[in-house]
């Protein structure tokens, strides 16, 4: 009996140990929306990733990586491509057509932010 309990009572401490260090060890894994962690960039920077698999753009001062999203784009990746490498602020609020992407297009892009544009 006395066994039991002691095996009982390691169990428990084991698992709020293990619990309280997945939680510890999260904590410093940042989430890309954590603007504090991400970096800053030039146009210049964001300019060497003008491929469609490797597409930066900068947008409204901020700079995203959409190569993973460009295959997803309900257009085909011609629409796109022009615009990587680039200050993409008017592609994205006239779509090459004059009218904006809709709010969740807008919400979809912070997946993708990876930091802000540098002012010059
Ligand atoms: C900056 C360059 C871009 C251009 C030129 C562009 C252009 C277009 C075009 C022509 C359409 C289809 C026609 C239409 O729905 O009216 C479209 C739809 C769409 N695009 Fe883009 N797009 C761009 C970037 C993006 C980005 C960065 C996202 C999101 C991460 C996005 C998300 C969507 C979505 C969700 C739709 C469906 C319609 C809507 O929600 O507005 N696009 N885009």
């Amino acid at each position: 009996m006395k066994k039991l309990v002691y095996t009982a009572f390691v169990a428990f401490w084991a698992s709020i140990f293990t619990l309280v260090s997945v939680q510890a060890l999260s904590d410093h894994k940042k989430e890309p929306s954590d603007e504090e962690s991400l970096g800053t960039y030039t146009l210049e920077e964001v300019a060497e990733h003008d491929s469609l698999d490797d597409c930066w753009m900068a947008i409204e001062g901020k700079v995203y990586d959409f190569s993973n999203y460009i295959p997803e784009h309900p257009t085909p990746p011609s629409v796109m491509k022009p615009w990587c490498g680039e200050e993409a602020t008017e592609g994205m609020r006239t779509k090459g057509y004059g009218r904006d992407h809709s709010p969740a297009a807008w919400e979809m892009m912070e997946d993708y932010l990876v930091g802000r544009l540098k002012e010059e």
